[in-house]
């Protein structure tokens, strides 16, 4: 399937979808605390997603067993929730989740310190979510897909730290993952597509604080560092318009 241009009716539906999945994650943000487990976040996700008359994205994706993603310290991306990974103080969180509104997706993450944080681990979360932004900054018709990649992966390197490159953005709509893929560096050969009013893309630097290398865990969904570091996931749903790009997924 090619790149998707959204009507006006699909991008009215995909701003409800991210104001929604925004409002669940600023929820989510006010019940991280040391002590509750991984599957406590995803039960309330459930629930505030459902209430909000959504559906969860991810489960039953791909096999996924739960609502949301909750990956611990080096644990980089799709941590499965369970009652025996419990919070600690000091620990960073990433939560990634999907929901879809009247047929239409929208997907996003946050990584947040669990109670006290050291620097650095503060550094890693600041520098990720800027990479977001820096990012988008290019995000603008006209512009190739690779000058957001290379602009989130140079301000990273700039800050001493590494984009994960076994796993990538994407485009967005009636389908959780839709052409193009959006690498989080910039790819040996080309430039990417060029970007063009109405696209709706997921942009979603993953940052390790040690080398980029990662590797799956037993459970074949948990993404770790390889070197054992510390990482960070930021993620939103955005529009392509004639002007700044649109965040969806951000109140
Ligand atoms: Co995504």
């Amino acid at each position: 399937m090619a790149v998707t241009i959204k009507s006006q009716r699909e991008i009215e539906l995909m701003r409800d979808a991210g104001k929604i999945l925004a409002e669940v994650h600023e929820r989510l943000a006010e019940i991280i605390a040391p002590g509750i487990t991984s599957l406590d976040i995803d039960r309330k996700s459930e629930e505030w997603i459902r209430a909000a008359g959504c559906i969860p994205s991810f489960k039953g994706y791909a096999g996924y067993p739960a609502s949301i993603c909750v990956s611990i310290n080096d644990e980089v991306v799709h941590g499965i929730p369970t009652e025996e990974h419990h919070l600690f103080e000091g620990d960073i969180v990433s939560l990634d989740a999907g929901v879809i509104y009247k047929g239409y997706q929208s997907d996003a993450a946050r990584t947040h310190g669990v109670g006290e944080i050291d620097s650095e681990a503060k550094r890693l979360i600041e520098v990720t979510k800027e990479s977001f932004f820096r990012g988008i900054e290019f995000a603008r018709a006209g512009n190739h897909l690779y000058d957001i990649s290379s602009a989130i992966q140079q301000y990273v390197e700039s800050q001493g730290f590494s984009v994960v490159r076994d796993l990538v953005g994407h485009g967005i709509g009636r389908e959780m993952h839709e052409e193009p893929e959006i690498p989080n560096f910039k790819p040996k050969f080309g430039k990417g597509i060029r970007l063009k009013p109405g696209m709706t893309l997921a942009i979603e630097p993953m940052v390790n604080a040690g080398g980029y290398e990662v590797w799956i865990l037993e459970d074949d969904w948990t993404v770790v560092t390889q070197d054992g570091s510390n990482a960070a996931h930021y993620e939103n749903t955005i529009l392509i318009t004639d002007g700044d790009p649109e965040i969806l997924s951000l109140n």
